[in-house]
């Protein structure tokens, strides 16, 4: 069946469609029903249905006599090490630590926090959760003690895994003082700190609160799977909102590993024994879907890749970790290539590695600019280069072309079409549909596809209020965008203060609250203006307080240092530009979006609603100033 088909198909009849998507993988027991809705009144799949995640991911391709296949290659330049583990390996490794943490108290329901860099520990600690039922939420390291603090008074965890240190490129950041702080912070209290001890940087452990990794993992004996229920929790992924507590996104076992099993073949081309490779990290969702869950589900070997894409040690890593390690389906973020285009624009370095194993190059996490995209074409000659569009929430595509499906013909600038399960309407201000090639809010009509959320941890009305009212029976992904004549989906952004920093998503909201919290500072507007390498930078425009004397750049560098230490260095906050007022609507809310504009020299309307146009005239001089 092609594409068109399959996809007409999947909306016909979603349950039928689905059903057969869920016969694909192991069940303990199939589940009973496939779609219904739950007390919420959210859609839910699967309920009923008895699995266990780390089972399929592991487990079974042992049982199935697979234990000897590569499961995991460990990569990392940042510490000169290559690892390869079985399946039968990694089971083993999971059995173990998922045993030490029930040695810990840990249970079926119970959360973990997992703060680490991208070492094999973390892939067994998410695993090792879902082993027992527990529920894991991955903080990326890059997040500041003051997140992670959010994080654990918001998830409540009994224990959180951490390591001595991460590696950023040349420079060691010990990640133990800030999970003290974060953990100091936090007015719940966790009961154990497990860390494992790096060579890099050895961390000073508090007993009886902090226990040494390597010690506590000796120890234990080996855990058995637990069979949870479809709609049990696996996960919680905390992510950017437009205000400045994140929502926790909520992953349920089945649907999700329905999905995944699914998408890896029908998306990615991949099947077992394929070697797959994500370059992002477990702290994202791609690192959650693509590094972890996906190809080790669908029987595939991953790579957990401990580098960046320049500087270890050059511009060739990308190209000598695909050739080394013979990577099929490579994914990785258009900020990524567009780091790697800068030290190599004509891509020298890739002529000293065989990478005729590449079939495919997918990207995601931002939008993939035309200049990035003609790039790869040109220096990847016959691999189709993949644009496809997904979020934290909905954990897998919701555009793409669907390499295992049929491969279309691709667009510049668009991630293809919905992905089957996927019924995606473009709406204008009043709920009507847009006409082709007419800009307007991405939605898409509920029920969202097995894998996609089914609620926000804690707080189902956020759940309800962020995402379903504003066009009820509709998801609101947050994203603005088209569809052309000839179908094809083009996204062009948030429409709402959420913004895309190298692939990191971040309130611009957040950010505003702690630029706001600088004594010397009246009131602020933090927004997103583009930028040739990250895509997005955040931008503050700041009003100060009356009579307040401060020095332009002393107060930059004060509030910069403040979103380091209240976020985290990832903001790539680096410019405040003092001004005497805000433009404002007369109900007093800022113009963020003229603003935007303004900043990025993209012609606008003056909106009507404002309260003083000649203020837009002070913000542009202030801006060409800057700019000059
Ligand atoms: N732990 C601690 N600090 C981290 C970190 C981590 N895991 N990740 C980033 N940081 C720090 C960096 O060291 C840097 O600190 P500095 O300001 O002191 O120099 C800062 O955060 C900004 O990092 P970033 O914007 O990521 O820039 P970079 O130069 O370090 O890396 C890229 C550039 C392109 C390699 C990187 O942004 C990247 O790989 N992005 C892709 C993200 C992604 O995969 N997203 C998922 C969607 S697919
Ligand atoms: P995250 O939840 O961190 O994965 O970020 C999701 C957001 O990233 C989306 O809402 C989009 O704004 C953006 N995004 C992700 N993939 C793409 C893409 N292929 N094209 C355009 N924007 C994208």
């Amino acid at each position: 069946m092609g594409y068109a088909d399959t996809y007409a198909r999947s909306l016909a009849d979603p349950e039928g469609f689905w059903r057969e998507r869920a016969e694909e993988i192991d069940w303990f027991e199939f589940p009973p029903t496939i779609l219904d809705q739950d007390d919420n009144g959210a859609w839910r799949w699967f309920r009923g249905g008895k699995l266990n995640t780390a089972w399929l991911a592991l487990d079974r391709h042992v049982e199935a006599g697979r234990g000897d296949s590569t499961a995991l290659i460990y990569d990392s330049p940042a510490t000169g090490q290559v690892c390869r583990y079985t399946y039968a390996e990694l089971t083993d490794w999971t059995a173990r630590v998922a045993g030490a943490l029930h040695g810990l108290g840990v249970g079926v329901g119970d959360r973990v926090i997992i703060y680490m860099p991208m070492v094999p520990e973390a892939v067994v600690a998410m695993l090792a959760c879902a082993r027992i039922g527990a529920v894991h939420s991955v903080v990326f390291g890059g997040f500041a003690p003051p997140e992670l603090a959010t994080r654990i008074d918001d998830a409540t965890p009994k224990v959180v895994l951490t390591a001595s240190c991460g590696i950023e490129f040349d420079r060691v950041i010990p990640y133990k003082p800030l999970v003290d702080e974060g953990v100091t912070l936090a007015a719940h209290k966790v009961d154990h700190v497990v860390v494992l001890q790096r060579p890099q940087c050895e961390a000073q452990l508090f007993a009886p609160r902090d226990i040494d990794w390597r010690t506590w993992q000796e120890s234990a004996q080996p855990a058995a799977c637990v069979p949870v229920d479809a709609t049990d929790p696996l996960y919680i992924l905390y992510t950017s909102g437009t205000t400045g507590k994140p929502k926790g996104v909520l992953r349920d076992n089945g649907g999700h590993a329905v999905a995944l099993n699914w998408s890896m073949q029908a998306i990615y081309d991949v099947d077992a024994g394929d070697v797959y490779w994500a370059a992002s990290d477990v702290g994202w969702v791609v690192g959650h879907s693509y590094i972890v869950y996906g190809p080790l589900i669908r029987g595939c070997t991953t790579i957990l890749y401990e580098g960046k894409p320049v500087r270890t040690p050059d511009a060739g890593a990308f190209w000598r970790v695909i050739s080394e390690h013979r990577v099929k389906s490579f994914f990785v973020a258009p900020t990524a290539f567009r780091a790697v285009k800068k030290e190599d624009p004509e891509c020298r370095l890739k002529g000293a590695y065989d990478v005729s194993c590449l079939k495919y190059q997918f990207v995601a996490g931002e939008r993939l600019d035309p200049p990035t995209y003609h790039w790869l074409q040109d220096n990847l000659p016959g691999v189709p280069i993949i644009d496809h569009w997904w979020q934290t929430e909905t954990g897998w595509s919701i555009c793409a072309n669907m390499a295992g499906v049929e491969l279309l013909d691709t667009k510049p600038g668009s991630p293809t079409l919905p992905v089957p399960g996927y019924d995606l309407r473009i709406l204008d201000e009043s709920g009507q549909e847009c006409g082709p090639n007419q800009e307007g809010a991405v939605v898409i009509k509920g029920p969202l596809p097995p894998g996609s959320f089914p609620t926000v941890w804690g707080d189902h009305d956020r759940f309800e209020e962020a995402y379903w009212s504003q066009h009820p029976g509709f998801y609101l992904t947050g994203d603005g965008g088209y569809r052309d004549e000839d179908g094809y989906v083009f996204i062009m952004g948030r429409i709402d203060d959420v913004i895309n920093v190298a692939g990191h998503r971040l309130s611009t909201g957040e950010m505003e609250e702690v630029v706001a919290g600088h004594p010397a500072v009246a009131e602020c507007a933090v927004f997103g203006i583009e930028d040739a390498d990250k895509g997005q930078v955040p931008l503050g425009l700041v009003v100060l307080k009356d009579g307040v004397n401060i020095d332009a750049a002393e107060l930059q560098a004060e509030l910069v240092q403040r979103v380091r230490a209240a976020i985290g260095p990832i903001v790539n906050f680096r410019t405040a530009l003092v001004v005497q007022r805000l433009p404002k609507t007369r109900s007093g809310k800022i113009l963020r979006q003229a603003l935007r504009k303004l900043v990025d020299g993209v012609p606008f309307d003056v909106p009507s609603t404002i309260d003083d146009p000649t203020i837009i005239d002070e913000v542009r001089a202030k801006i060409e100033e800057w700019r000059a």
